[in-house]
């Protein structure tokens, strides 16, 4: 990795030296910071994720992201070599000079990246197809100094991770990451860039951004929920199925409960992140179909101000039953009473008695009629909010 140095100090060196990552306050003071942090307890984290697909020797592609928690605020635009700004507070409040030197620093680490670990690719014993991933940044607790924090994976798993001023192979990540970790430690410069980032310009940055983007972290929506029947649970059996979408922020409980008896068993999916930057969740439960009744999923969440959503699992099967139940009786009323008015009064047609406004026959179809149509207008909504 000479050349790597070679090019690595001459344009680095003045960066550092222009004081872009020296100056500011020390990473000690940081910590005052936290009372910008939006949830106030739970920690805050703004990260540059990285990931680099290399088919073969000739063909690489590298993706470069920047999160503010759970919030992308940054893209790397490969074309054109720069960063996009995705949010309108996604510059947090550095100076522009601040932000073209990062600028020129992500530029040059782009730029460098995929040759380096093509070039090294056989000494190193990287198989192709291989993936990179890189995650680095700096979290911010409350009342704490702030934590850098920079780890490599290889094929997914970790592979390696930057602390203190050193590069440490990952736990059984073996002795190929023993020898990529002693090339790495050789060079000095980059070994002062990264501490100087993360250490520095991280944490600054990040009380930054975590102030102006504070009104998008702290945004409640409050999520929706449904539930349905799921396929595969053998003969006899049932799996529940609890839909939540459409809530923000991301921090979420949801369980299958009888009555405040939680369900063990509940299997909880992966919150996904849908469209508009709200969040989805499927959670599950695989039961005896004859031990569903009396279950109901239970939702938690920070916008509906401790009053839970609960959805009985019995809402979602006795409306059936019910409705079949309405349709057998309405249409054994209407037979009975028909031909009780039938033999009370041969001389009316049965039509006629029925549309009378007082006979008892149409106001209990009247009353049924309606009844019904609301229980389908209803069904019908909440099939299609399933959808
Ligand atoms: C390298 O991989 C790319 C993408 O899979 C492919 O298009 C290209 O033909 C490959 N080149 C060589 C030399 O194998
Ligand atoms: C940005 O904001 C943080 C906290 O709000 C502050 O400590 C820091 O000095 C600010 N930086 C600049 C360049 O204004």
């Amino acid at each position: 990795m000479a050349s790597f140095t070679q090019q690595a100090s001459v344009l680095l060196l003045p960066l550092l030296f222009q004081g872009i990552l020296c100056v500011g306050p020390s990473p000690e003071a940081s910590h005052v910071l936290g009372t910008h942090h939006p949830a106030g307890e739970e920690p805050l984290s703004f990260r540059l994720l990285q990931i680099s697909s290399f088919a073969n020797h000739s063909w690489e592609s590298t993706q470069g992201s920047g999160w503010l928690g759970e919030v992308q605020t940054h893209r790397w635009d490969r074309a054109l070599g720069t960063i996009s700004y995705m949010l309108p507070w996604s510059q947090g409040n550095f100076t522009k000079e601040e932000l073209e030197g990062i600028h020129a620093i992500l530029q040059l680490y782009f730029h460098l990246f995929p040759g380096q670990v093509q070039a090294r690719a056989s000494q190193f014993q990287l198989e192709y197809p291989f993936v990179i991933q890189m995650s680095s940044g700096c979290t911010m607790r409350p009342g704490k100094a702030s934590e850098a924090f920079l780890y490599g994976a290889y094929q997914g798993s970790d592979f390696l991770s930057f602390q203190g001023y050193s590069w440490r192979p990952a736990p059984g990540a073996g002795s190929r990451a023993r020898d990529v970790c002693k090339v790495l430690n050789r060079y000095r410069v980059v070994k002062e860039v990264a501490k100087n980032l993360l250490g520095n310009a991280c944490p600054r940055f990040l009380a930054g951004i975590a102030a102006a983007g504070k009104a998008e972290l702290e945004r409640q929506v409050k999520p929706e929920a449904w539930v349905s029947q799921g396929a595969g649970p053998g003969p006899g059996r049932l799996l529940l199925v609890c839909h939540v979408s459409g809530f923000h922020p991301k921090p979420v409980r949801v369980r299958w409960m009888r009555g405040q008896q939680v369900q063990p068993d509940t299997q909880q999916g992966d919150v996904l992140p849908n469209a508009d930057g709200t969040w989805y969740l499927r959670v599950t439960l695989d039961v005896a179909a004859r031990e569903a009744t009396g279950l109901s999923c239970r939702v938690k969440h920070s916008s509906l101000g401790g009053h839970d959503l609960i959805i009985p699992w019995d809402g979602y099967h006795i409306l059936t039953v019910l409705t079949c139940l309405a349709i057998m009786v309405t249409l054994i009323v209407l037979v009975v009473v028909g031909r009780w008015f039938q033999k009370q009064s041969l001389a009316f047609p049965t039509e006629a008695s029925i549309q009378h406004p007082r006979s008892l026959g149409h106001q209990l179809y009247l009353a049924q009629k309606s009844w019904m149509k609301n229980r389908f207008l209803k069904e019908g909504k909440i099939s299609l909010s399933k959808l």
